[in-house]
């Protein structure tokens, strides 16, 4: 079982890291696998503006790296008001390594704000079983 007072702290860190220096929105994610490994990522713009990266792609390519490829739980941290929800992309992106049982946390800086299932936020959605003919 995941701590969450950890995994925000975790998720904290890695916003704090975020290389934002066009939109000044840092955003941090944490995944966990259900084997119960840990990776961060933070967003990394670009001047070239449509080459920067999310969170959760960072985390993502660091899972894949560790040859992890199942996910438990992933927070999601940004500030404001609104939540912070994973864009488009990244939702694919999280479908790929995803279960009915992950779990999609969206946190403030200091606590989880919402928790979804892949399922709410990218129905009906397209996968790898999709490509079995
Ligand atoms: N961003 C993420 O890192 N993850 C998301 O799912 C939403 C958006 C980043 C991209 C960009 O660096 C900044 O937030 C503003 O869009």
């Amino acid at each position: 079982m995941i701590d969450s007072k950890t995994a925000l702290k975790q998720a904290h860190d890695a916003m704090n890291k975020a290389y934002v220096p066009y939109s000044n929105f840092s955003v941090g994610a944490v995944i966990y696998t259900v084997s119960g490994k840990q990776y961060s990522g933070c967003n990394v713009e670009n001047a070239a503006y449509p080459e920067g990266t999310c969170a959760e792609a960072g985390a993502i390519s660091a899972m894949i790296l560790d040859g992890e490829k199942t996910i438990s739980e992933i927070y999601v941290m940004g500030e404001g008001e609104n939540l912070v929800t994973p864009c488009g992309g990244c939702r694919q992106k999280i479908r790929e390594f995803s279960t009915s049982a992950t779990k999609i946390h969206i946190c403030s800086p200091d606590a989880i704000r919402k928790t979804f299932s892949l399922e709410d936020l990218l129905p009906a959605s397209f996968g790898p079983e999709n490509l079995e003919v």
